[in-house]
């Protein structure tokens, strides 16, 4: 989720290099890097059916048409008879899932079990939109039930070109096991919760199975696991600016968003979410956070880091250090440790992100108070994930409610704030008081299962609290999760285990040990097709 990574291009720059010939001829993938992977892939359209529920009120008017679902396959380690992985896109772009099979996940499973990978473009994505534009009467198909259904439709219908077995290659005739990540990866749960029978397998990562409306969490594995000092100077920072909001000190306020280098940004929450970028949320963020950390270096964006060591910089210029003491007066005379390291990060790194100081309040920058902006009915990401947020998945991330519980983002930041935007750019068509979560919550919440089924999560991720690790989920149970079909990754972020090096013994343990277990499970869960579809092995066993 970018919920949901908004800027996480965790894309992998491969080396161009000279297509290897024997491989081009004999897997028909096109180019490959001198790592021996494709660079690139041929991008197929398929038919779908815009409208899969003829039957439902939800969706009237109905529509017999169909859109072009964009997605790729990669057969580089095919043998005929091997299963079907199909990735789920999720809130993004095909290209920017390529990684995936070309170096990730689904190239390990594929090279562990002959398989053949796909990668399916979600529905109001990419080049996947079924309309032109977006408006609400368009967006109206934009849904999880609709999302899912798109899945197994794909599954029973496609025919991938120049594959030798094209023909017998669909869902029940091999075996389909889905993956994905995020909000993908809940797309992955609740399909094989809906479609038991068809698909065969899944591995939801890092999904968010559970929904709530505020989402305050979003910000506990900093807490818990940022460098201590940071956090806690960033806490008393909060507390500081969120007294004088209290006591409405406009003059104190104007002073601090100065400092900030933000003096013309006219609304509060849009202030105290820009100052959080660096931390992330809520919803948007320009910059890497500790969402986009990863356990390999090309990989990883160390910014949070970064950002940390100037807020606790022990020996700043005396420039940035006199800052700290610059709003004690409003504060009993208690200084606002690491301001000046913080200020200083924000005014290089996040405002000069805006062209011109002019434009700092409008929504070119900073502003988010701009109902012409969020009525634009143009396609784009942003909408769509809007839409799907304000409908039926919520997670606002927002602070706590109270004053007592510390927080990195100040507490004027609460669902209102998003559901303001909700309301601007879907008026009627979105509830006012935030998505009915049943939508979600129907497939199971935290007790959802579906026969080989595996979730897998990352202990320090900003979305595990929604995921089927969350600490909600196993408060009965000793915090532990029982079953062969679950891990959670200790020191792992955002669906971690998404990555891979070709390599899987050179990966740092726990990642290896991630890797090694889902090729156990997929080989299970093979083993267990076999065995139910080989007749004269059943003859034999009786
Ligand atoms: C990748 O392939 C697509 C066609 O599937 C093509 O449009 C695109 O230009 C290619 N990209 C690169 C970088 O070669
Ligand atoms: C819709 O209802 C009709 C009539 O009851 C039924 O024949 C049809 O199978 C239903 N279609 C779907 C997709 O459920
Ligand atoms: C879709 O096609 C079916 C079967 O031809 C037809 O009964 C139905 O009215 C059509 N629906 C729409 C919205 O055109
Ligand atoms: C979308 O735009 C294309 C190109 O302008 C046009 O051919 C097509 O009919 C439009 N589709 C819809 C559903 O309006
Ligand atoms: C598909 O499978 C059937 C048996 O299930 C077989 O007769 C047929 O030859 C297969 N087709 C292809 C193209 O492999
Ligand atoms: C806060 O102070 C400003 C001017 O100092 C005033 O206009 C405004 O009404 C005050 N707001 C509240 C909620 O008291
Ligand atoms: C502050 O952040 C900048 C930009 O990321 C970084 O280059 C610099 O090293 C950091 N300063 C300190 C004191 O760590
Ligand atoms: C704080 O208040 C004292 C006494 O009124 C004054 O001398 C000092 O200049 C003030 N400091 C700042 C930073 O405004
Ligand atoms: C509001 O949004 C519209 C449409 O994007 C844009 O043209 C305008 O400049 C924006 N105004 C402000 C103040 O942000
Ligand atoms: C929420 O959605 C469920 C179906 O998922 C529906 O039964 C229920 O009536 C809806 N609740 C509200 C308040 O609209
Ligand atoms: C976890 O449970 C607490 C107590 O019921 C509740 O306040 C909180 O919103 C829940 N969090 C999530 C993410 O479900
Ligand atoms: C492919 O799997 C084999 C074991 O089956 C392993 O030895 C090899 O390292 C793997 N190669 C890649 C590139 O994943």
């Amino acid at each position: 989720m970018k919920l949901l990574a908004t800027v996480a291009a965790t894309g992998i720059a491969l080396a161009s290099a000279a297509p290897t010939l024997e491989l081009l001829t004999s897997r028909q993938v096109g180019p490959v890097g001198d790592n021996g992977r494709p660079t690139n892939y041929t991008v197929y359209s398929f038919d779908q059916l815009i409208d899969h529920f003829p039957n439902s009120s939800r969706y009237e008017p109905h529509t017999n048409a169909t859109f072009s679902q964009k997605y790729v396959f990669d057969n580089t380690y095919y043998k005929p008879g091997g299963p079907i992985f199909l990735y789920i896109g999720g809130e993004t772009s095909l290209e920017s899932r390529y990684s995936n099979l070309q170096t990730g996940i689904i190239q390990i499973l594929m090279n562990a079990t002959n398989g053949l990978g796909i990668i399916l473009e979600n529905r109001y994505y990419g080049q996947s939109y079924p309309y032109n534009t977006s408006t609400t009467e368009e967006l109206r198909f934009l849904t999880t039930e609709q999302t899912i259904a798109d899945n197994a439709y794909f599954a029973q219908h496609v025919k991938l070109e120049g594959v030798s077995d094209a023909a017998n290659l669909t869902a029940t005739q091999r075996p389909w096991i889905l993956y994905g990540g995020s909000l993908a990866g809940a797309q992955t749960a609740f399909s094989l919760v809906d479609y038991e029978g068809l698909l065969w397998g899944g591995i939801a990562s890092s999904a968010p199975v559970h929904v709530v409306h505020a989402y305050p969490e979003w910000y506990l594995p900093i807490q818990k696991f940022g460098p201590s000092d940071c956090t806690t100077r960033i806490n008393n920072i909060i507390d500081k600016m969120d007294s004088l909001v209290k006591q409405n000190n406009t003059e104190a306020i104007q002073q601090l968003k100065d400092i900030f280098g933000l003096g013309t940004l006219s609304d509060i929450r849009d202030f105290a979410m820009t100052i959080a970028f660096p931390l992330g949320g809520p919803m948007n963020y320009p910059t890497y956070t500790w969402q986009e950390l990863n356990w390999y270096p090309a990989y990883d964006h160390r910014d949070f880091f970064e950002f940390c060591n100037n807020v606790t910089d022990q020996n700043p210029p005396e420039n940035i250090s006199a800052v700290d003491t610059m709003l004690a007066n409003y504060t009993n005379g208690q200084a606002w440790t690491g301001l000046g390291g913080y200020a200083d990060y924000v005014k290089n790194v996040v405002v000069p992100m805006c062209p011109s100081e002019d434009l700092i309040d409008t929504t070119k920058c900073f502003s988010t108070q701009n109902q012409t902006f969020y009525e634009e009915t143009t396609n784009s990401v942003a909408r769509s994930y809007l839409y799907t947020t304000c409908t039926e998945q919520g997670a606002y991330q927002a602070a706590p409610y109270d004053e007592n519980t510390p927080s990195l983002l100040s507490r004027v930041v609460q669902v209102d704030y998003t559901q303001q935007w909700c309301t601007w750019a879907f008026g009627d068509a979105v509830p006012p008081n935030g998505p009915n979560l049943t939508w979600y919550e129907q497939y199971g919440s935290f007790n959802i299962s579906a026969p080989r089924l595996a979730f897998i999560d990352g202990a320090q991720d900003v979305w595990n609290e929604l995921c089927y690790h969350g600490s909600n989920a196993t408060a009965a149970h000793n915090n532990l999760r029982y079953g062969e079909n679950q891990l959670l990754i200790t020191g792992a972020g955002h669906h971690w285990d998404s990555n891979g090096i070709l390599n899987i013994s050179a990966e740092p343990d726990f990642i290896r040990a991630a890797h090694e277990w889902e090729i156990r499970r997929v080989n299970s869960w093979l083993q267990e097709w076999d065995e139910s579809h080989d007749s004269t092995k059943l003859k034999d066993e009786l």
